[in-house]
Parts: structure tokens; sequence; C-alpha cells
């Protein structure tokens, strides 16, 4: 199975149609494969966490009971982005698998409510919360080497604890940053293939080479989306990272958690501290 569908003009031109659908299921397979691997790695192969430093009586003296993570705007932003993005994936797959209905006005609807969240996440994360606590930082991938190592049995110093996101919710939120604006990018154009309020329909925009690179690379990237959601789904309920998923209900995670796993140096939390500890990425 290739990763293009092609068709031929009555011209005798090939050219890309869409993604091909049989990687519907193996993004599938993929999302199950990497829980299943996780899920027996933490349960047998990996180590009890430890980090450099051990919380301080100091530190737990200057903490509030309740750490404010989420912004409530923040948490609107990530629900109302996870509402549309399913019902972005429902309304695109299940006709892709036998099960019809018109789909194609209630994805873009999706489509276009996704959009606005994200440029509204754009702007809040810029110039409300902490830009740069989403990015991956010379810590954290000095951190990264050093557990690689101890996992193949090297001696390295232990990691220090996270700054406000650990750098698999960095990584993760780079892939699914990628794949939206990649989403995104080329939904806005392939309005133009379908009637709808707002553009009027003009299907010889582009060449039928253009258009159907267009709706691969929206194929390709929408077909990722069903992996990164089933292990961002996975992630949230596993029992050690409850703490983390009711903090993008309540807004908040508790003291103990929060000086557990978390440097009060690189994620400064204090009452004074303007931004309340909040950052982009509060949104995933
Ligand atoms: C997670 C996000 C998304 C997924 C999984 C997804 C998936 C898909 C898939 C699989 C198709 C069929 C493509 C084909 O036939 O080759 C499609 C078509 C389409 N999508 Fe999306 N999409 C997403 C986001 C968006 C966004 C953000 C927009 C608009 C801003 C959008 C607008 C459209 C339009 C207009 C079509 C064309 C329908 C047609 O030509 O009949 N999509 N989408």
């Amino acid at each position: 199975m290739g990763l293009i569908e092609w068709a031929t003009s009555p011209w005798g031109q090939t050219f890309p149609i869409h993604a091909a659908w049989g990687l519907i299921w193996v993004a599938v397979i993929v999302g199950f494969f990497f829980m299943i691997v996780h899920g027996l790695y933490v349960a047998i192969v990996a180590p009890t966490k430890k980090f450099a430093q051990k919380p301080t009586a100091a530190e737990a003296m200057s903490i509030p009971e309740r750490v404010p993570r989420h912004s409530l705007t923040a948490r609107l932003f990530h629900w109302i982005m996870a509402l549309s993005m399913l019902a972005l994936l429902v309304t695109a797959f299940l006709p892709k698998v036998g099960i019809q209905f018109d789909w194609v006005t209630y994805h873009w609807i999706a489509g276009l409510l996704l959009t606005v969240s994200i440029l509204f996440h754009i702007f809040h994360s810029s110039f409300v919360l902490d830009f740069w606590s989403i990015w991956p930082d010379k810590t954290d991938i000095g951190d990264a080497i050093n557990r690689l190592r101890s996992f193949f049995g090297k001696p390295a110093p232990a990691p220090s604890r996270f700054a406000k996101y650990p750098l698999e919710n960095k990584l993760y939120h780079l892939s699914v940053m990628v794949a939206g604006l990649a989403v995104i990018g080329t939904g806005l154009f392939m309005m133009k293939r379908v009637d709808s309020l707002f553009t009027p329909r003009n299907p010889y925009l582009f060449s039928d080479m253009t258009w159907g690179m267009m709706y691969v690379l929206h194929g390709l990237a929408g077909v990722g989306f069903i992996a990164l959601i089933l292990i961002h789904v996975y992630m949230g309920v596993r029992p050690e990272k409850l703490p983390i998923t009711k903090s993008m209900i309540f807004g908040w995670m508790s003291r103990d958690f929060y000086l557990e796993e978390h440097d009060p140096k690189r994620w400064e939390v204090s009452p004074a501290t303007k931004k309340q500890g909040l950052a982009p990425s509060d949104g995933d």
C-alpha cells in the first residue's frame, strides 16, 4: 500500500487525488501499539522516577497549596479545540470506513472553529502567556541525553525536575502544531472546492496536480491526528498523569505534585509571579 492514491486524466496525465485511506488503519494500529509498548514499559522496565533535586521545606513554604496552571481562557481554548478536532476526525473518517452521511458541511464548520480557536491561541500565547515555556530548552536536551545514557546502563547524573512542561509534552505540542498548521493551511484553500457561505466555489483555482497535492497533505496530516489523539487521550487517563489532566479541568495542581515533578526555578509560581505560571500551551 502506498501513501497516495493516484488518478489518470482523459489526456493520460497522472496526478495525486487523496491520501491512501488504508493509512487510517495504520494510524489506529500505531496508536494502540504505542499504548501497549508504553504501558508495558512503565509497568515492567521503567525505573522509579528520580530527579537530581528533592523538594525542600523552604520551597514548600513558598508555594501555594493550589498551584495555578491553566487559566479559564486557556482551558476553554483547550476544550473548544478538542471538540472541533473530534468533530473533524469523525466527519472526515467515518465515511471513509463505510459509515456514509453528508459530512462535508459539518466538517468545514468544525474546521473553521478549529482555525479561529488556533488563531486565538497564537495571539494569547504570544502576548498574554509565557511564549517560550513550550519550546525545548538546553536543560531539556541535556536531561534527555542523560536519561538515554542511564537507560542504556551508562553513568549519567539524574535529570532536573521539569519546567512547566516535560520535554515529551513539548515534542507532542510541536507535532500537533505542524500537523495542525498543515490541515488548516490546506483546509482553508479546500473551502474553494465546496459550497459554503464564505467563499464562492472555484475548483479551477489550481491545477489538478496542485489540488491533488493539497488533498494528499490534508489527508496525511489528518490521518496523523488519529494516532496523535489516541496517544494524547491515553496519556491523559494514565494514573500518574491524572493530576495534569485534572489541572486542565480545574485550572490548578496540588503543591505536592508540583514540588515532586517541577523545579520552582524553572517554573516560577509564587503569588507575585505576574503570569501566574501560565504558558502558551495552556491549551494542551
Ligand atoms: C484534525 C483536523 C482535520 C482532519 C482530520 C481532516 C480530514 C479531512 C479529510 C480526510 C478530508 C478528505 C480529503 C480527501 O478527500 O482527500 C478532508 C476534506 C476537507 N477538509 Fe478537512 N480535516 C481537518 C481539518 C480541516 C480544517 C481545519 C478545514 C478548514 C479550515 C478543513 C476543511 C476541509 C474541506 C473544505 C475539505 C474538502 C471536502 C471536499 O472536497 O469534498 N479540514 N478533511
